[in-house]
């Protein structure tokens, strides 16, 4: 098992191996939040600061989460109560934080590129939680976690990322981290949200969701991402609808055993149907519980890089804590 990095910045730039590493630490660590004891030392005197500076549930309380049972201190920052409301800088503001002792920062910003920025300018570990419609790197290894789970292997299946691709930092990350496994990736959604430039990114492209439903193993919804846009790319949310969302007429026609995802925030009646949302092929929630476990891993393999474990240290230690043991 090979993880060398510091930083986690994209899919694009990780190795199957990479990739594979952190499938299979985020498994040990799904094993420890079965515990009745849900902590384990492996981050005990570490700090993380989860800076985020763009709207999140999911991936903010998950990073806090996963950072808080790997027994690290924790700091949460968001843009409304920051300095950056006085305008700082985004370097300034980290610099702060790092002279404080910080040895993660968990960055999600609205500019492509910021966690890059940070991590050559910074000595903390900088882990990328969304930069604008760049890269979502922890959402794509949970999104692959959770389909290695639920069907065995990545390698062969059919795949359809449906909605708008354009503005998506989750597709992005999903298309790398799909293709480099061996899944075979088709994009669906309007041609203004779907444009052709993809296909260089090795995955096939089509504007008619009726023609692709009973062909994917998996389908993985996205929402409109009406804050990166500046102008309409469809007529109406009725038209986007009609011959976009998955409807459960359309959900009738998909395979027997398809896995529905969506990263969240769904916008039920939208891209999907509540019907579909809250049935039984829909992983939605346990993407979400998966994401919790990848982001242990991620925070255990990127401190493992920071203090120089030695290469093949791992399959992690997770040893669990002790009934007296501080945390
Ligand atoms: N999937 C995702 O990134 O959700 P949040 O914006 O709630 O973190």
């Amino acid at each position: 098992m090979q993880w060398l990095r510091k930083h986690l910045l994209t899919i694009r730039e990780l190795s199957v191996d990479e990739i594979t590493a952190a499938l299979d630490t985020a498994a040990s660590f799904k094993e420890v939040s079965s515990r009745q004891i849900k902590k384990v030392p492996a981050l005990r005197g570490k700090t993380v600061v989860n800076l985020f500076l763009e709207p999140s549930t999911r991936t903010r309380v998950s990073f806090e989460l996963a950072a808080k049972r790997l027994s690290a201190d924790v700091i949460n920052i968001s843009a409304p109560a920051s300095s950056i409301t006085k305008g700082e800088t985004l370097k300034d503001t980290a610099k702060n934080i790092e002279a404080l002792n910080a040895d993660f920062i968990i960055l999600r910003h609205s500019a492509p590129g910021s966690p890059k920025f940070l991590a050559d300018r910074l000595n903390a570990s900088i882990i990328n939680a969304g930069d604008g419609s760049h890269e979502h790197p922890t959402q794509a290894l949970l999104d692959v976690f959770t389909i290695r789970e639920k069907l065995g292997r990545i390698d062969g299946l059919n795949v359809m990322i449906l909605g708008d691709i354009l503005f998506s930092r989750v597709a992005r990350s999903n298309i790398w981290a799909l293709t480099k496994l061996g899944a075979n990736v088709t994009l669906v959604g309007p041609s203004t949200l779907v444009p052709r430039e993809f296909e260089e990114m090795g995955v096939r492209i089509s504007y008619k969701l009726d023609e692709e439903l009973e062909k994917a193993d998996v389908i993985n919804l996205l929402r409109i991402q009406h804050e990166r846009q500046r102008k309409a790319f469809f007529p109406s949310i009725g038209e986007y609808t009609s011959v976009f969302g998955l409807t459960l007429k359309r959900f009738q026609r998909t395979k027997p055993g398809v896995l529905i995802m969506h990263p969240g925030p769904i916008n039920r009646g939208v891209e999907i149907a509540n019907e579909v949302a809250d049935g039984a092929r829909s992983v939605v929630l346990e993407q979400v519980t998966n994401g919790l476990a990848m982001r242990m891993a991620v925070l255990y393999l990127t401190n493992n890089a920071q203090v120089g474990t030695r290469p093949g240290a791992t399959p992690p230690e997770v040893l669990p804590m002790k009934e007296d043991e501080p945390s």
